[in-house]
C-alpha cells in the first residue's frame, strides 16, 4: 500500500511539568532529565471519539479519497468509555463512514500492528483503501497521585489513508508475553453468581524492565527488518519511533550507531500518546514537508503485552 494522507489531533489542555509539581513530588528537572518531557495535551472536555474523528477527516481530506472509497476501517486504541460498540464504529457513525470496521488494542504498537493488518488485506486483494485511526487517552488509566506513571503520557490521536501501492517494504509484529510489566485493571459488572474478588488497579509499571525490553525488542526488530529486504542503516532517511521516553530513542540511536538528525521527535511537547504517537509525529513530519518522495522511513513501537513492531516505508 501507499500512504496518502495523514492527520492529527491534540486535544486543547497543557499541562506543563511545572504544573505536576504543584500537586506531586516531583520536579520539570527530574522529569526532562529522565524522560525527556516538558509538557503533554491532556484530555479535559473533549471525547477521544471527536478527537479521532477530526484526525480521520484530516488524513482523508488530504488523501483526496471520498467515504465511499474507503474499504476497511482499523481503529487503534486502548481504553475509551464505551465496552461496546467498539471505537471504530463509534467514529464510523460520527464520520459517516459505512465499511467493515473494527478495533485493535496492541498498546503502544497499535499504528504499526493496524499497518500490518491493512498490508495484509491488501495483498490478499480484499481492499484498495484503508482508514487507520489511532485515538488513544493513557493519562485515563493512570493514577494521578503515582509520580512514576503520570508525568509520562499525554493524549491525542492520530490517522492515516492508505491506497494502492507498493510503498511498503515490510513489517513484522512481535509479542513477548510478560502481563506484570505494564498493567491496568477494572472491575466489570458483577453477576449473582461471582464469587472471586475483583479490584480496580490503576496503570502499573516496571519502568527499568520496559526500558531494557523497548530498546533490546526496537534494535533487534529494524536491524532484521532491513537485512530482510536487503537493505543497510545507509539507505534509511528517517526512524520514526515510538515517543515513549527520550532515554529510550537515545539509546536505540546509540546502538543503531545513527545520527540524531534521522530521528524526528514531538516527546517533549506531547508525553507518550500510547499508539497515536507514531500516528502523530508522522502526520507533523508529513506537514512540516520533512519527507521527500523516495525516503525511507523505518517505524519501531514497543509497549504493553509486551508487544512490539516495525516497519519500512518508501515515501
Ligand atoms: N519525580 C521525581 N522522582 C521520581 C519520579 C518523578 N516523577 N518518578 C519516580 N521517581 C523516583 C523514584 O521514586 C525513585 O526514588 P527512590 O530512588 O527514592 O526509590 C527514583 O526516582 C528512581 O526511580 P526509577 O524508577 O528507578 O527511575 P528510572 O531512572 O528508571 O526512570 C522511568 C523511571 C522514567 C519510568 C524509566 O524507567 C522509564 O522511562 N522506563 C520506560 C517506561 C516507559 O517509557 N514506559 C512507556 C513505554 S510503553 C508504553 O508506551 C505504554
Amino acid at each position: 500500500m501507499k500512504i496518502l494522507g495523514t492527520g492529527s489531533v491534540l486535544p486543547k489542555k497543557i499541562v506543563t511539568n511545572e504544573d505536576l509539581s504543584k500537586f506531586l513530588d516531583t520536579s520539570d528537572e527530574w522529569i526532562t532529565t529522565r524522560t525527556g518531557i516538558r509538557q503533554r495535551h491532556v484530555i479535559s472536555d473533549e471525547y477521544i471519539e471527536d478527537l479521532g474523528a477530526e484526525a480521520a477527516l484530516k488524513a482523508l481530506e488530504m488523501s483526496g479519497k471520498s467515504l465511499e472509497d474507503i474499504d476497511l476501517f482499523i481503529c487503534s486504541n486502548v481504553v475509551n468509555e464505551y465496552i461496546t460498540p467498539s471505537l471504530a464504529c463509534v467514529i464510523s457513525e460520527k464520520i459517516g463512514l459505512k465499511c467493515s470496521c473494527f478495533d485493535i488494542n496492541c498498546a503502544c504498537p497499535g499504528f504499526l500492528f493496524a499497518l500490518d493488518i491493512a498490508e495484509t488485506y491488501y495483498r490478499a486483494g480484499r481492499v484498495k483503501n484503508v482508514l487507520i485511526v489511532c485515538a488513544d487517552e493513557p493519562t485515563r488509566m493512570c493514577d494521578w497521585s503515582d509520580r512514576s506513571t503520570c508525568v509520562l503520557f499525554g493524549d491525542g490521536a492520530g490517522a492515516v489513508v492508505l491506497g494502492e501501492g507498493d510503498n511498503i517494504l515490510a513489517t513484522k509484529t512481535h509479542s513477548q508475553p510478560a502481563v506484570d510489566k505494564l498493567w491496568e485493571k477494572r472491575v466489570i459488572e458483577p453477576t449473582p453468581y461471582i464469587t472471586k474478588t475483583e479490584t480496580n488497579v490503576p496503570l502499573q509499571m516496571k519502568g527499568r524492565d520496559v526500558f531494557k525490553f523497548a530498546v533490546s525488542a526496537s534494535t533487534t526488530e529494524v536491524v532484521d527488518l532491513l537485512d530482510s529486504i536487503g537493505m543497510k542503516k545507509d539507505d534509511v532517511s528517517y526512524y520514526v519511533v515510538h515517543q515513549a521516553n527520550m532515554r529510550i530513542i537515545d539509546a536505540i540511536k546509540n546502538f543503531l550507531n545513527e545520527p540524531e538528525c534521522k530521528f524526528p521527535t514531538n516527546i517533549a511537547d506531547h508525553g507518550n500518546s500510547s499508539s497515536a504517537s507514531c500516528a502523530i509525529l508522522l502526520d507533523e513530519c508529513n506537514r512540516k514537508g520533512l519527507f521527500k518522495e523516495g525516503d525511507i522511513l523505518v517505524f519501531s513501537a514497543f509497549g504493553a503485552g509486551l508487544l512490539s513492531a516495525a516497519a519500512i516505508l518508501r515515501w
